[in-house]
């Protein structure tokens, strides 16, 4: 079977020969970074021992001295080899309102130091851009880094949300895709591709993730697949873009369901097969070579509308239903609240390494999970 490798070979020699050498360089650094940081590869094919003995735990990403192999070298060439900035800090979340909680989860995205906040669709549920965009620049201000998805309930009103959007890209690159809802947002090292309903792998997602060479990547987009949310809504999106992401190793953050969930490490999101090699409920493992992958999937949809139950994958209390597909619930039946999850990527000095968790408004976290990539 052709491998990433071989594609890349294949694609070398229409490089320029500056593209080489900068290439060779970046290889060089990385190498020399990966030795410094004992980073070896993921979990993958039982790996990380310690990843599946503390299934809640967090795990710190630190990894033991030594060279690297042969194979850990071929990861990492797969995997992307530019990291984000050290410890860059994103906030998600998604199903905002324009009411008061939402300005609460703005001050909280502002507290927890966030560098960034990515909206995962319905932002007014009243068609109102000005409202909205108000309402966020009241609390981050006029150039606060804000990146959006095109949710149901923005479809009418789009496109009076990308004026002020362009104003809060907060240096990020901006690559326009096949519609005004589909772009690459490349921010501090971090890759972020947003789709909306109706998109698939091939088209909107693919060519921005397919030759990138940076290691953390995420997916956004609104909808869901049923199999794929924890409370009442349907089959939306398609398997396609889920598992396009999948294979790339990209991070998928969603949201319309207005409650919060995230699944354990999956390689095969249509089947919702967990990862054997990486099955902690608090200990996630991503990658991918756009064939093969493994990533887990958010719905951040507490962000301030609504906040509504359980109704699949019972019962309430944790390892919950669904054959271990959960990593973590949090809706009504919870007693949970509004807030964001906050990844931090580049942590501990490992460029592979990232920690995350859920903060409530009321000041509770209400579940913390590490990442490693492979
Ligand atoms: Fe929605």
């Amino acid at each position: 079977m052709e491998t990433q490798g071989d594609r890349d070979q294949q694609k070398e020699p229409r490089k320029a020969p500056l593209a080489r050498m900068f290439g060779l360089a970046v290889s060089v650094i990385v190498l020399a970074l990966s030795m410094g940081t004992g980073v070896s590869a993921c979990a993958g094919a039982g790996g990380d021992e310690r990843a599946n003995d503390d299934p809640q735990g967090v795990y710190d990403g630190q990894e033991e001295e030594g060279a690297l192999e042969p194979s850990e070298t071929t990861s990492a060439a797969l995997n992307g080899t530019v990291s984000t900035d050290p410890n860059l800090k994103i906030a998600f979340i998604g199903d905002t309102g324009t009411g008061s909680s939402f300005t609460s989860v703005l001050n909280l995205v502002l507290s927890e130091g966030a560098a960034a906040v990515v909206v995962n669709g319905d932002m007014s549920y009243s068609a109102n851009p000005t409202t909205w965009w108000n309402q966020v620049e009241s609390v981050l201000g006029t150039t606060f880094p804000v990146f959006i998805s095109r949710g149901n309930h923005d479809d009418s009103s789009w496109s009076g949300y990308l004026p002020k959007a362009a104003n809060h890209l907060g240096g990020a690159t901006r690559v326009a895709g096949a519609h005004d809802a589909n772009y690459k947002t490349t921010f501090r090292g971090l890759v972020l591709v947003t789709a909306k309903k109706g998109d698939n792998g091939a088209t909107h997602i693919t060519p921005f993730l397919d030759t990138d060479t940076h290691i953390w990547k995420i997916c956004q987009w609104h909808q869901n697949q049923a199999a794929m949310q924890v409370g009442g809504k349907g089959d939306e999106m398609g398997w396609d873009v889920y598992e396009t992401c999948r294979k790339q190793g990209a991070i998928i953050q969603t949201g319309h369901e207005h409650s919060y969930e995230r699944t354990r490490t999956l390689t095969n999101m249509t089947s919702q097969t967990v990862d054997p090699t990486c099955n902690g409920a608090g200990v996630l493992c991503v990658g991918g070579d756009g064939t093969n992958g493994r990533t887990f999937v958010t719905v951040a949809g507490l962000g301030g509308n609504s906040i509504r139950t359980q109704t699949r994958c019972t019962p309430t209390t944790f390892p919950y239903g669904c054959s271990n597909t959960w990593g973590f619930i949090y809706t009504s039946n919870q007693s949970a609240n509004y807030g964001a999850q906050f990844i931090t990527f580049n942590v501990g000095g490992n460029p592979k390494a990232a920690t995350g968790y859920f903060k409530t408004i009321s000041g509770t976290t209400a579940e913390t999970f590490s990442i490693t990539h492979d």
